[in-house]
């Protein structure tokens, strides 16, 4: 069932969530998260590890899976979802960094690496809680409108809206690449628990046309 909560601000969205993550893992401590990159879910992750430490919560078992990453882009460039994952996550949560997955982006591997990340997921048990945001083209993950609903996660091209909004993290747009790793919505629509976050008028149109 979907739910449509209207909320005053980004804090009580990221309240609802990390009240909601908390609660679960003290009934779970091997809880699967799928984790989001972009400002949408910074305050989220940010409330939650407040509960995290002020409860004492255990947290070494959680895996994350993250949604997405750039397709030739070095794992160690700053931008790269695997360095934001850990910034933005991992260190934040304190998390076990070899339990969190980001998408390989290497274009060597590109055409498996899909498949694998997939396979990963369903080891894992499946994802427990997924964060969202939402592209102002109403983008999830890197699915562009129009993506297949039974999709796998796979390489996709990026379009120039959606490289224009992300060219704020870089010097200039023809830093940013042009094609994405990114979960699927059929793989995305497996999780048991989705929370779609979406802030400020210009994600209006897309939060619209989604619901
Ligand atoms: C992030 C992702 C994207 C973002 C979307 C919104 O991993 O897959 O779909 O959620 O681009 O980005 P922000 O939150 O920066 O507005």
């Amino acid at each position: 069932m979907a739910e449509v909560i209207i909320v005053k601000d980004p804090q009580q969205a990221a309240v609802l969530y990390a009240t909601t993550v908390a609660n679960a893992l003290k009934n779970d401590p091997n809880l699967v998260l799928g984790l989001a990159t972009g400002s949408t879910p910074v305050q989220a992750y940010r409330e939650l590890a407040k509960i995290i430490q002020a409860e004492n919560i255990d947290v070494s078992q959680v895996q994350g899976f993250a949604l997405d990453e750039y397709a030739g882009l070095s794992e160690d460039h700053p931008e790269s979802y695997h360095n934001v994952i850990q910034r933005t996550v991992t260190q934040v949560l304190n998390l076990t960094p070899e339990l969190v997955h980001v998408p390989n982006g290497s274009m060597e591997s590109i055409q498996t690496a899909g498949k694998d990340y997939d396979e990963a997921i369903e080891c894992a048990g499946g994802i427990d809680i997924q964060i969202l945001g939402i592209g102002t083209d109403g983008h999830i993950g890197f699915n562009e409108p129009g993506s297949s609903l039974s999709s796998g996660t796979r390489i996709k091209t990026l379009t120039q809206q959606t490289r224009e909004d992300n060219a704020r993290f870089f010097n200039s747009i023809d830093e940013v690449p042009t094609h994405c790793i990114t979960q699927g919505i059929g793989t995305i629509m497996k999780a048991r628990h989705v929370f779609l976050l979406a802030f400020g008028e210009n994600k209006a149109d897309a939060v619209v046309q989604t619901v």
